[in-house]
């Protein structure tokens, strides 16, 4: 395997794990809020919503428009129908993200039933990005490997490593580092279901940052939340 190509599908994996290892996240202080476990810590859930906002669905989809499904289609056919479904599936991210807002706003404001609605559109939302995860990984990857060029895979590596580090250089750099610490810190200790998470300590979750040559944080995070993986592969 070229190291373009290896590089990019690499990336595109762990971009992946990333976003899954949130929403395992996101489901499982939902799980521990209902059962009673721990309070609803809204400033934890609120950065998670954002992450998705920030990094997947304003980077890790656009680039997989504009790079990895055109040049997959500029080779082959064999994709489109495919590649179709999950371009309208990109288009669809933001109104399931407006909802699950909306519901998290009812449940901070005392909605009655909130939690419960919170809890249906992250399940409804969590099902949607693991199927769609997984056909990229499954059927489109197997795809792209057998028909694109080596100067395709430069061109992807290329616009997917500036994907890997969003905001290094710039003044967010800071604030994302900051979101990501609290994301590891607040996270509750799962009881059970949801996750398979890593564990140190006793029976409390911690998730430790391990060090990343060139990693941002949140590409160490995922290097401990070993259950996110588990859920994308499953
Ligand atoms: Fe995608
Ligand atoms: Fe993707």
């Amino acid at each position: 395997m070229s190291d373009s190509k290896s590089k990019a599908i690499a990336i595109i994996r762990a971009e992946h794990r990333a976003l899954g290892a949130v929403i395992n996240n996101i489901k499982a202080v939902l799980q521990e809020v209902q059962a009673g476990r721990v309070a609803m810590d809204f400033k934890l859930f609120w950065a998670m919503v954002y992450y998705i906002d920030a990094f997947p669905d304003r980077l890790h989809h656009p680039k997989e428009d504009d790079w990895l499904f055109s040049r997959i289609t500029t080779r082959t056919p064999l994709a489109d129908k495919l590649i179709e479904e999950l371009q309208s599936q990109h288009q669809m991210e933001p109104q399931a993200l407006a909802r699950m807002r909306r519901d998290l706003g009812n449940y901070e404001a005392g909605v009655p039933g909130s939690l419960e609605a919170l809890q249906t559109t992250v399940a409804s939302y969590a099902d949607f990005t693991w199927k769609h995860l997984r056909t990229e990984e499954s059927e489109i990857l197997p795809l792209a490997e057998a028909h694109l060029l080596a100067s395709d895979w430069d061109a992807i590596a290329d616009a997917f490593a500036q994907n890997a580090d969003p905001l290094v250089g710039s003044a967010d750099n800071k604030l994302f580092d900051a979101l990501f610490h609290d994301i590891v810190n607040r996270t509750p200790a799962p009881v059970s279901g949801g996750l398979n998470p890593h564990k140190s300590g006793g029976s409390k979750w911690r998730c430790k940052l391990a060090p990343v040559s060139g990693g941002h944080l949140w590409r160490r995070i995922l290097v401990v939340n070993s259950g996110a993986l588990g859920a994308i592969n499953r």
